[in-house]
């Protein structure tokens, strides 16, 4: 791989510890991937903050590269395994907080902007198209190539945090125009609308393509809501960190040749996904909204439904500070809160220690429901976000 005297310096350790060891990390995954050259990035967004993942050996890495690293370029952190401020009023224990609290001090001292959400997307980091970033999160990674046109592969944590701290990647992969375009057509021939629905298209997909590139045809209009929750699901069940929605996203490149393969997905394979998503009739005790963190739009939605009554069950929406601050502003926060659902800033259901807590969860979210049943330990109901929040407050599934 051919480097510049600059980046030669940094891997000669001459800007520190930590710059010299991210650039190990990239030089490799670089060579592995048959780059040519390290291209600067814009932003990264930097997964593997919950101390629940990380473990004390993720925390000592952490606090190694902070001794001299300092991040070159706005870097932001994936959810983290509690709510910052708020972490007591979750049943967080005292123990986790410190250590989770070392971890996010870690990153400050690294300089990274500590506000920690899957959705950058929705408090300002929003690259533009063609824009090379680094992130982490698959469901933002999917989210940033399929939606907004950047380019960025799907990063792990520590290539993430080399990014950061050098300020560039290697150049292989989505970074590439000649490796973006697509192998798959699919033919979506239903109609859909709700995220538990583009969720459980998601999940049809994925699982029929895997991490195949996608065009995707007969989709005729998807919110952005809709779209978090199909990128979360995609990358979720099949792995994909790009597709196309013919007139929704960018266009594949110019001259890419046309899919070579082709699948449909017809509204039995939806019905038949949501359905492998409903663990039977139990009752849930748990109701979690917010995978991927939730936008303002929805926070006013739920807000309106809740009509003075108090919640029954225990009820989460997580969802970024920013956007939480930006729900206080419109007074949707004291009618949520007021009806004792919880506000899970910072973190999520699926990254916070709650491993058995609970017996079963409701969700609107396909990507939750794999990771509460698989990391959770927990049954799943997934509906639309609405019978959810009514659940919660009427303990009816309707
Ligand atoms: Fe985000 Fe947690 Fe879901 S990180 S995408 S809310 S699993």
């Amino acid at each position: 791989m051919k480097l510049t005297d600059e980046e030669k310096d940094m891997l000669a350790g001459k800007q520190g510890h930590a710059v010299r060891q991210s650039m190990e990390i990239l030089v490799a995954l670089g060579t592995i991937f048959g780059a040519r050259r390290l291209i600067p990035v814009s932003h990264v967004q930097v997964a593997g903050v919950s101390y629940d993942n990380l473990g004390d050996a993720g925390l000592d890495y952490l606090a190694e590269l902070a001794k001299d690293g300092r991040v070159k370029v706005p870097t932001t952190l994936n959810p983290a395994g509690m709510d910052l401020e708020n972490w007591e009023a979750l049943g967080i224990s005292a123990d986790f907080a410190a250590k989770q609290k070392a971890v996010i001090e870690a990153f400050a001292r690294m300089n990274v902007i500590t506000s920690c959400t899957c959705t950058p997307y929705l408090i300002g980091y929003r690259p533009k198209e063609g824009e090379h970033v680094a992130w982490s999160e698959s469901s933002a990674v999917a989210y940033a190539n399929s939606v907004l046109g950047a380019r960025t592969n799907r990063e792990g944590g520590p290539s993430a945090l080399a990014a950061a701290l050098t300020g560039r990647t290697p150049e292989y992969g989505l970074h590439l125009e000649e490796s973006r375009g697509p192998k798959v057509a699919v033919e979506v021939a239903c109609p859909l609308s709700g995220t538990e629905r583009y969720g459980a298209l998601g999940k049809a997909m994925g699982e029929k393509i895997g991490n195949k590139i996608a065009l995707i045809r007969g989709v005729r209009e998807a919110s952005v809501e809709e779209l978090k929750s199909f990128c979360a699901s995609v990358a979720t069940y099949g792995g994909t960190a790009l597709f196309y929605i013919e007139g929704i996203t960018p266009k594949p490149p110019a001259g890419a040749p046309a899919p070579s393969e082709k699948i449909s997905i017809s509204s039995a394979d939806v019905a038949s996904a949501l359905a492998s998503m409903n663990d039977g009739d139990g009752m849930p005790d748990f109701v979690s909204l917010g995978c991927p963190h939730l936008t303002l739009g929805e926070l006013g939605e739920i807000a309106g439904w809740i009509g003075g009554r108090k919640a029954k069950v225990e009820c989460w929406l997580c969802v970024s500070r920013e956007v939480k601050r930006q729900a206080d502003a419109k007074g949707w926060s004291r009618t949520i809160e007021a009806a004792g659902i919880r506000f899970a800033c910072d973190t999520c259901m699926v990254v916070a220690p709650v491993k058995g807590r609970w017996k079963c969860m409701a969700t609107d979210s396909a990507k939750s429901c794999y990771y509460a049943r698989a990391k959770n330990k927990f049954r799943v109901r997934v509906g639309t976000p609405r019978q959810c929040i009514e659940y919660a407050l009427g303990g009816r599934w309707e």
